[in-house]
């Protein structure tokens, strides 16, 4: 028996496993453009609503129209990596535009907010100092510092969310340490609430700590401009790294960048690993990523249209008797205990022409699976109303409301 044979019976094992347990992910394939509806193979038309696709920006015209013009000017490959082969203008555009955006003095573009993230702790960090990090934080921001830990051999902790008293703590038995950083989301994407940014803020100055936010469901939606959440609170300018993704809200195809002082970017630009040993992103992407910062700041009104979008589907959603988690954000997510019940919810719903995807452990901790609905400020109120029809049905359907 070879070793190869091994794996796949265990993975086929385990897979047949996830049936079973329902919590086995089909993929939907999508034959058109992401928007507020979609055709979706063996489905038709169906509403969207479990998109990054805040402002609407994934079908701009203008921002598709900026892509093809990037790869007509640029080509379609980076070629090598950005030290190697030569840097694309479009590339110190994009992260001029990124850095004026949130706020900061530069910024440095990676393929991925994933790449960006994991850029930080084991670049910037050594075995003298400490990274704290919020216990719902993203997965990308998890793997960094464990990625960061075994690399540099730094400390590192987990706070419970939002508990600040604990991070206090934590920050004074950590007096030793030479850099203490403190890492939070700015939006927590399962739970679609905002990090208290005063209050974190002040207790990482009280003890002489960097903070890193990640923006990534932040960025193009909070703040009246869409500059995140520093621009959310009045804070603009105050956070010491910001990483956040090009694949949400600002025009959704992929890329991240970490936006900081003009010595952060550049010592990631001579030492992170994910920038020296990999290729840039695409011009094609920086190119669009680049037409949506222009578009967001030439109209930030659409912030707004998002922000009003998703209070009407709050509201309504708590009219019909559902009870999502609280928040401000386009992120509203309906706890329905175990995960099977949430992939159920979603299925019910996809049979009714409305996509919210269902996420349960390890996604979301056990016994709190959801089906998380994300709104954008491309949904009419028909494109709204339409999919508060679907979870009525299936409310009752499953005797939810
Ligand atoms: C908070 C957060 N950080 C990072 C990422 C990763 O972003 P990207 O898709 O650019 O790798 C995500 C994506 O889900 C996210 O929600």
């Amino acid at each position: 028996m070879t070793d190869t044979n091994h794996l796949e019976r265990r993975l086929t094992q385990q897979l047949e496993q996830f049936s079973r347990e329902g919590t086995y992910k089909h993929l939907n394939y999508i034959d058109s453009p992401q928007a507020a509806r979609v055709q979706m193979e063996g489905r038709g038309e169906v509403i969207i609503l479990s998109s990054n696709n805040y402002l609407g920006f994934s079908n701009h015209p203008e921002i598709v129209a900026a892509g093809k013009a990037g790869l007509d000017k640029f080509g379609a490959g980076t070629a090598s990596v950005r030290f190697i082969c030569g840097t694309h203008t479009i590339h110190r555009e994009l992260e001029e535009a990124a850095a004026r955006l949130v706020g900061t003095e530069a910024a440095l573009s990676f393929v991925s907010c994933w790449n960006a993230n994991e850029a930080l702790p084991a670049t910037l960090l050594t075995e003298r100092d400490i990274v704290l990090s919020d216990q719902l934080n993203h997965a990308s921001i998890i793997d960094a510092i464990r990625l960061g830990k075994s690399i540099t051999k730094c400390q590192s902790g987990v706070y419970r969310h939002g508990d600040f008293e604990e991070l206090d703590r934590k920050l004074a038995e950590a007096g030793d340490r030479e850099v203490k950083l403190v890492v939070s989301d700015g939006v927590f994407s399962m739970e679609g609430t905002i990090v208290d940014l005063p209050r974190l803020l002040e207790v990482c100055r009280r003890h002489g700590a960097l903070l890193w936010l990640d923006d990534s469901h932040a960025t193009g939606v909070l703040g009246p401009h869409g500059r995140g959440t520093a621009e959310h609170f009045g804070l603009l300018g105050q956070v010491d790294i910001i990483t956040s993704t090009l694949g949400k809200a600002l025009g959704g195809a992929a890329g991240g960048f970490v936006a900081s002082s003009k010595a952060l970017c550049d010592y990631l630009t001579q030492r992170a690993r994910p920038q020296l040993f990999s290729n840039a992103l695409p011009a094609t992407v920086a190119a669009s990523a680049l037409a949506s910062i222009r578009l967001l700041e030439r109209e930030p009104e659409r912030v707004g249209r998002l922000a009003e979008n998703a209070r009407y589907f709050r509201e309504r959603l708590v009219t019909l008797g559902f009870r999502p988690l609280p928040g401000d954000t386009p992120i509203v997510p309906v706890i329905l205990g175990e995960t099977a019940a949430a992939i159920r919810m979603s299925e019910l719903l996809l049979d009714r022409g409305v996509f919210v995807t269902g996420f349960g452990y390890p996604v979301v901790p056990q016994g709190e699976a959801r089906v998380r609905c994300q709104i954008s400020a491309a949904h009419t109120r028909e494109d709204l109303d339409a999919a508060l029809d679907a979870f009525a049905q299936v409310g009752r359907e499953l005797e939810l409301i």
